[in-house]
């Protein structure tokens, strides 16, 4: 089982608190090229009335609504999910001041435990690509939304993040499985199409532009890899990426994350699936 997908390693140890996904942040916080900001923009592509009932899949730390609690509709209904307790403690604790918005579950996508038709909107950000049974969890989604309901499917593209691939594949030859990624910006239309019948991608425009050694290994080390990367082999990577930064003045590296849209159809296009 890839480490992508791997639920054992993901539940007990990248995704058994938020302290990964924060040092993976803070990169993109710290030295992103676009500051608009990719949860504000994710809540852009919103299209829901203001009756909506929301499921959010794999929230992870809640960041996506703790960045936009300024403009949530008083009249949505939200469910927050993850498959880790301690991403959903997390969750509660980023958003502890509006608790009263929010109802907290323990979901595995796999398996989403609401009746037909439950949901005007689903949403699964930077987290289909880390379930196994990305079919399952699809059949599911499709099955609790609402006709005409909404699903939002966020990823990133091939070349998301091309130089730090690079960078680490001329640092030391061997394979790194975590960016291995089976559904990303390319691929995801087609997967999702076999379960909806309108997909619509937005890209979001960004790149980083890196001036620091410490925030990029801490952002490798947030990963599997940290699993390789020890002892002198470390030290010696951190050596590497200060001379990568001395010699150039900065590391520049390709984003491209993007979200689909997707719209539940009338159930015909699904029962040839
Ligand atoms: C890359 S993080 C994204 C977190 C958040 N959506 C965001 O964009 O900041 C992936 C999240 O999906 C969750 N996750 C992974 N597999 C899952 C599954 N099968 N069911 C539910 N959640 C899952 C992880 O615990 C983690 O919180």
């Amino acid at each position: 089982m890839p480490k992508m997908s791997d639920q054992d390693y993901l539940l007990s140890d990248q995704y058994r608190d938020a302290s990964n996904l924060d040092a993976r942040m803070q990169l993109h916080a710290r030295f992103s090229v676009n500051v608009y900001g990719w949860h504000r923009w994710v809540f852009d592509q919103f299209d829901l009335p203001p009756q909506s009932r929301i499921l959010e899949l794999g929230c992870g730390p809640a960041w996506l609504w703790r960045d936009n609690l300024d403009r949530i509709p008083e009249s949505w209904d939200i469910t927050l999910s993850d498959f880790s307790p301690g991403m959903l403690q997390q969750a509660q604790s980023n958003l502890r001041d509006s608790q009263e918005r929010f109802d907290y579950a323990e979901i595995d996508a796999q398996s989403i435990p609401y009746e037909d038709g439950s949901f005007d909107a689903v949403i699964a950000n930077h987290m289909l690509y880390h379930v196994p049974d990305r079919a399952k969890a699809l059949t599911e989604i499709c099955r609790v939304l609402r006709l005409g309901g909404h699903f939002y499917a966020s990823t990133v593209g091939r070349n998301h993040l091309r130089e730090l691939h690079t960078l680490l594949k001329r640092f030391d030859p061997v394979p790194h499985p975590w960016f291995d990624n089976p559904f990303v910006l390319e691929n995801g239309a087609a997967q999702l199409s076999e379960w909806f019948s309108q997909v619509t991608l937005h890209r979001y425009e960004d790149a980083l532009i890196i001036t620091e050694a410490g925030p990029l290994v801490a952002y490798i080390l947030s990963s599997a890899d940290k699993e390789i990367l020890v002892g002198e082999k470390l030290a010696a990577l951190r050596r590497y990426v200060e001379e990568e930064i001395a010699l150039h003045e900065h590391i520049h590296i390709t984003k491209d994350p993007g979200i689909f849209e997707a719209i539940r159809d009338d159930g015909d296009h699904r029962e040839q699936n």
